[in-house]
Formats: C-alpha cells, structure tokens, sequence
C-alpha cells in the first residue's frame, strides 16, 4: 500500500497553468489586469477597452477600437428563438438558469462552432460578449412581464444594457456605475468558474459549451452568487440598528456572511474598496431611502467583521458585499445580479480560453481512493 498523499483539498494552493491574464496579490489587496492596476483601469478606462485588453493582451489603438467596438454593437441582438425561451424561462426560473440555457443555445447560430483557429475564437467570444448583457436584460423584463427592448447601437456597451434592462438612457452618472461594475467583475484568475471553463475547454469542447460550464459554477453563493445572498441578508436585517444582533447571532450559529472572506484575498478585496467609494459618492446625488437604508447596514456589518475577523481570520469584504447596494442604485432587481456578472466575466473566461489553447491539456486529477476492493458480487434476489 503507497503512502498517503498530501490532498489539496478545493485545490487550495495548486498552480495549474502559466497565465499573464490577471494577477491577484491576496496578501496586499492588489488586482492587474495584462499588468494594469485595477484602480487605473476602473477611473481611465471602459468596460469595451478592458475587454479587448484582456482578450487580446495589450491595449487598442484607436483603429482597432473602433472595429472591436464596432462589432459588439452589432452583435448585441438576439435570435427570436432564443428571445423565445428567455420569455417561457424568466417567470420561472431564477435568471441564472435562463442565461445558462440562452448561452448555450446561441451554438445553433455558429456555423462552424467547433473551429479553433485563434481568430474564430475571439471571434466568438465577442459574439458571446455582445450578446450575454441582452440576454440577462430580456429575462429582468420579461421577469417583471414587460416587453422585450433591442439593443440601441448608438450607446456604449453596458449604458446599452442598463437601457434595454430599464427602458432609459442611463446618466452620466449611472453610466460610469455599471461600467464599474462591468470593468471590476471582468477577470479574476483561477477561480472556480473559471477553472470549470478551463476543464470544459481543455477537453476540445466548444466556447460555448466552456462559456456555459463557467455560468453554472459561477451560480453559487460560496462564488457569484455571493452578491444576491449579500443583499438578501440586509434586506432580512432591514433595519440598521439591528445589524450587529443579526450578524453576532449568525455567526453564533456558524453561518457565513456573504460577501466577506475570499479564497485569495486575506485583506480587503481592491474591488470591494471601488466599489464603496462609488456608493457612497453616490450618497451626495440624492439616493433612494432604501439605498441609504442598505449602505448603513453595509458599513454596520463590514465595522463588525473586519473588527471581529479581520485579523484573526483574514476575513474582509469582498467584491461581492457592496455590490447589491450599488446595483439597487441603478434600480437593479437583486436576481440580475449574477447574470451581469456573467455578461461581464465572459471576457475574462474567453481570454482563458484563448490562452489555454495555445498549449492545451486535459485536464484530469487524481483522487485518493479509500474504498474497499474485490468486493464479492452479490445478485440482487440474495441481498
Ligand atoms: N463568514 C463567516 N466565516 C467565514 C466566512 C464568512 N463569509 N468565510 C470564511 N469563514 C471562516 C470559516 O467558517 C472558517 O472558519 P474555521 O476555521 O473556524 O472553520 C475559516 O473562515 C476558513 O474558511 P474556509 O471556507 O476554509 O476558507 P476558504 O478560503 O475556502 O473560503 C470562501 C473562501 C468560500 C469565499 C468563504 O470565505 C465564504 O464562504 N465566503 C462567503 C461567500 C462569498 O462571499 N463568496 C464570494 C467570494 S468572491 C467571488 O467568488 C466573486
């Protein structure tokens, strides 16, 4: 019998592959994406030029700006068929479900679905990159029994979305908020979903079926979910004097509090700090009751636990804690929250994607198996 191997278990700690996508220094709070800081990406640039940066590794000249640009603006519509089953999916199912299945439908409008030339590819990609935002605002309208909106090329690309979601030209202001959250959800590294779309690839099968695989990991509440179940526990605070009693008694109970800790992270999460300081300048453009309401809970709660776990346990707020309130601030149902996550991580997982082909392997661990062998076989009228 061999020896026992050390199990890394989650894959704690286990480096899988080279990548010059992101990195992320967990023990100083820092994020790059290609090498730029994400505090200089979030305040100079857009959600569109980010995207290109990661797929591509280098910024855009202002040419090719244009032609990427260009090409998600036109790719932003949806096939009737897929508008179809968004509008029988979205009363129903949570919009999670539904942007799984639209996205994997949009392989019947591929031609050539299988072909992995490094063009065809990005390709893709940008197909999925333009059209995940449509899909995620379709199902909010459809959810709340409202008529489909297309995509209105003259916007930028999640200003586009905020409008088909809402029916209005987002503000100045509201503009730079969902870009923000755009450029900050992008990319991050190996995790979860997007080692599940780089197991899903590295079998050869298609960008669909990877991009897919990822929306189904990203789902949980331990990974993107983790916004919609932040949100959710404020909303059950609901009023802020009582969330020190509320956080206590769960942790008490040893439950998590969503949207704090991370894999990575044992500081604060860079993004979740953007993210503050946008909420609360938005606290100076005359914000909604609620929203006042739920950045008090926030501060309340992110006081306690940095207080009571910061330091001991390196649990500190994630991207995922602010994000609730400041999507309420835009007026964003708490279900979308994860699809926009979706529609803006397709860029980070394509870049993976991309890159992972280039020097493909299966990928396939091992595990230590501790069941019995030889075991007799008994038929079933014996047992
Ligand atoms: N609330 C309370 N306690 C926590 C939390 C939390 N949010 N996160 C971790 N802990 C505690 C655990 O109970 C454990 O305590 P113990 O040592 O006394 O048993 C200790 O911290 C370590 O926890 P692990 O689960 O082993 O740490 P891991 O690195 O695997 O956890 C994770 C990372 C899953 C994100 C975790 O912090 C968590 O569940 N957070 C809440 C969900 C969340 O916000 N997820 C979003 C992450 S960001 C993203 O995916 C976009």
């Amino acid at each position: 019998m061999s020896e026992k191997p050390v199990i890394n278990y989650g894959l704690e700690g286990i480096y899988v592959d080279e990548s010059s996508i992101s990195k992320v220094d967990g023990q100083n709070g820092r994020l790059w994406y290609r090498g730029y800081s994400i505090e200089s990406l979030a305040s100079q640039s857009n959600f569109e030029e980010v995207s290109y940066l990661l797929l591509n590794g280098r910024l855009p000249s202002k040419q090719e700006y244009e032609e990427y640009t260009k090409k998600l603006r036109e790719r932003r519509g949806l096939p009737k068929e897929v508008i179809d089953v968004i509008r029988v999916m979205a009363p129903v199912s949570h919009p999670m479900d539904v942007m799984r299945t639209a996205t994997s439908m949009l392989v019947m409008y591929d031609s050539d679905p299988n072909n992995r030339d490094l063009e065809a590819t990005k390709d893709k990609i940008i197909t999925l990159l333009a059209k995940t935002p449509t899909i995620a605002a379709a199902t909010g309208r459809f959810r709340e029994e409202k008529k489909y909106i297309p995509p209105d090329i003259s916007l930028g690309h999640s200003e586009n979305f905020l409008y088909m979601l809402s029916g209005k030209k987002p503000n100045e202001f509201e503009g730079k908020l969902i870009d923000l959250m755009f450029i900050l959800h992008a990319e991050h590294s190996t995790n979860a979903s997007t080692f599940s779309v780089l197991v899903t690839a590295s079998t050869l099968a298609d960008v669909y079926a990877a991009i897919t695989a990822g929306i189904g990991t990203l789902k949980g509440p331990l990974h993107g979910g983790a916004d919609e179940a932040a949100l959710n526990m404020m909303n059950a605070i609901g009023n802020p004097d009582n969330t020190e009693k509320y956080i206590e008694e769960a942790l008490e109970g040893k439950q998590r509090i969503m949207g704090f800790g991370h894999r990575v992270y044992k500081t604060y999460d860079p993004r979740a700090k953007l993210v503050r300081n946008y909420l609360e300048e938005s606290l100076t453009k005359e914000p909604s009751d609620e929203v006042r309401r739920l950045l008090q809970i926030a501060l309340r709660a992110e006081k306690l636990m940095v207080d009571k776990l910061g330091a001991t346990k390196g649990i500190w707020p994630n991207v995922d804690f602010f994000a609730g309130p400041l999507y309420r601030v835009l007026g964003i149902d708490s279900h979308l929250f994860t699809p926009i996550f979706v529609a803006s991580r397709t860029s980070g997982w394509g870049s993976h994607i991309v890159e992972y082909w280039h020097n493909n392997k299966l990928v396939r661990p091992v595990e230590w198996y501790v069941g019995s062998l030889d075991t007799p076989y008994v038929p079933m009228d014996m047992r």
